[in-house]
């Protein structure tokens, strides 16, 4: 098979060195399934145009099916000499079909070949991580919906705050994912545009139909600018940042998980399946899922700098610079792709330890704002009512207790001051509990059993709604 498409023009091969240095096919040939679907497009629409004659057309559509089957099975020859997947499929198909195969590639260049070849890609993977990411939020609305009432701490700065049920802590992660599916899918309208007529860079002089290649490829519309469709890679920018965001979640999702199964802590159990022991250490089961996740999400990130870095200094329209787009684009793809996959997975495995998470509640006077409360609602101004209350816990922490542990005549000593010792009466211990204090948090975002089981099922609807 000759080397070069441009070798006529040149009187020296490039160098070995050369050849690998500038070659992408060992990993742009991941894109070959869609490279063949533009150029059947193209083809079709050159056929439509008067272009390509109807033999043309047909010999075209067989030599591709057969190249496609080839790939498929694994029997094609990739090769360095042709440099990429794009003049290795071409040569290939002339190799298959002779002048016919010659004609492809009027009124089109490789700029806007592979520019229409990624934006193919990239729309597939789109989908497909938006249907992950339901399955991520599916399984986290139902172990939210069987842990709408379980309470645990709730931490500001790593220290307990207030009591918080764990189906409302699931459903901010809801949330989280469920924002990562709006921005993939408002970046997908970008990226389902046509490069495909801009040629190399300015447009070609064949009279072509733009809309109709768009239409038979599902694009919603066509580039507008050729310079910008050659040479924009905007759209897979919009995608790695929308990544890097959804690994950013799955990342504190998982630091939490880590934190959560560590023996000191012991709210939860991962699934064998998920963990690994130690070489030397016989007693040890480590998280090794969410410990790589969260160690994956620095590639991730990784990839989306590297990529606004590589755009940064281009000048319109193509330069070859675009080539190193791919590698970090693929990696992107794969690894939140996996990452997401195995959450689905491992999500309904977690065990959960109910008695572990409401006993660290009822330490760290989790209840200690609702006590302040009470005395507001009593009459007090807030600031006495946090005064009287700090008082409160100080004596608790001297004497080691909690505060529903202390009596009523102790609580009103403690409180300090004397206008909100009057206020407290016998009603105050229900609102020490922490049944009590969750439930009192009863509006819209709020971490009442009864909310959480309200916003699941506003969850699950915007789900079905996708
Ligand atoms: N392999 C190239 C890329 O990934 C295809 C476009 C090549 N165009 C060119 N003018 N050399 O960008």
């Amino acid at each position: 098979r000759k080397a070069e498409a441009w070798s006529a023009r040149f009187s020296e091969p490039v160098s070995e060195l050369v050849k690998r240095y500038t070659a992408s096919v060992f990993f742009d040939k991941r894109l070959a399934e869609f490279d063949i679907q533009g150029s059947l497009a193209h083809a079709e629409m050159l056929h439509s145009v008067g272009l390509l004659s109807a033999q043309d057309w047909e010999a075209i559509q067989q030599g591709m099916a057969a190249i496609l089957q080839e790939i498929q099975q694994g029997q094609f020859e990739w090769l360095l000499d042709l440099e990429d997947v794009h003049l290795n499929i071409e040569k290939r198909l002339i190799e298959k079909i002779g002048d016919a195969g010659k004609r492809l590639h009027t009124a089109r260049s490789r700029n806007d070949q592979v520019a229409t070849d990624i934006r193919l890609y990239l729309r597939a993977q789109v989908d497909d991580l938006l249907s992950l990411l339901r399955d991520v939020r599916t399984a986290l609305l139902n172990l939210a919906e069987r842990h709408a009432a379980t309470i645990l701490p709730g931490f500001t700065h790593l220290q307990v705050a207030q009591p918080v049920t764990f189906g409302h802590h699931l459903l901010a992660y809801v949330e989280m994912f469920t924002r990562d599916s709006e921005r993939l899918q408002d970046c997908r309208k970008r990226i389902n545009r046509l490069p495909l007529g801009s040629a190399a860079l300015a447009g070609t002089s064949y009279p072509i139909d733009r809309a109709r290649v768009a239409a038979t490829l599902g694009f919603a519309e066509v580039c507008r600018n050729s310079l910008d469709a050659v040479s924009d890679r905007d759209f897979a920018i919009e995608f790695c940042a929308a990544a890097a965001l959804i690994m950013t979640h799955i990342s504190r999702l998982s630091e939490e998980l880590i934190l959560w199964m560590s023996p000191r802590v012991g709210f939860i159990d991962l699934p064998d399946r998920y963990c690994t022991g130690s070489s030397i250490m016989p007693q040890k089961k480590n998280p090794d899922v969410p410990e790589l996740a969260r160690g994956k999400t620095g590639r991730v990130t990784g990839h989306l700098l590297g990529l606004l870095t590589l755009m940064k200094g281009q000048p319109l329209a193509y330069n070859k610079d675009n080539q190193e787009d791919k590698e970090p684009l693929f990696d992107t793809v794969d690894t939140v792709r996996d990452t997401l996959r195995i959450f689905a997975d491992m999500i309904p495995g977690i065990q959960v330890q109910t008695a572990a998470m409401e006993a660290a509640a009822r330490q760290g006077y989790a209840t200690a704002t609702d006590l302040a409360d009470y005395l507001v609602k009593q009459g007090l101004a807030f600031r006495d009512a946090h005064e009287a209350v700090a008082h409160a816990v100080k004596v608790c922490v001297q004497r080691g207790v909690d505060l529903a542990e202390l009596s009523l005549a102790e609580l009103q000593a403690a409180s300090g001051l004397a206008n909100a010792a009057a206020l407290i009466d016998e009603r105050v211990f229900s609102v020490l509990t922490l049944a009590g204090s969750v439930a009192s948090r009863d509006h819209v975002g709020g971490t009442a059993p009864n909310q959480v089981r309200q916003a699941i099922t506003a969850a699950r609807h915007l789900l079905q709604q996708e």
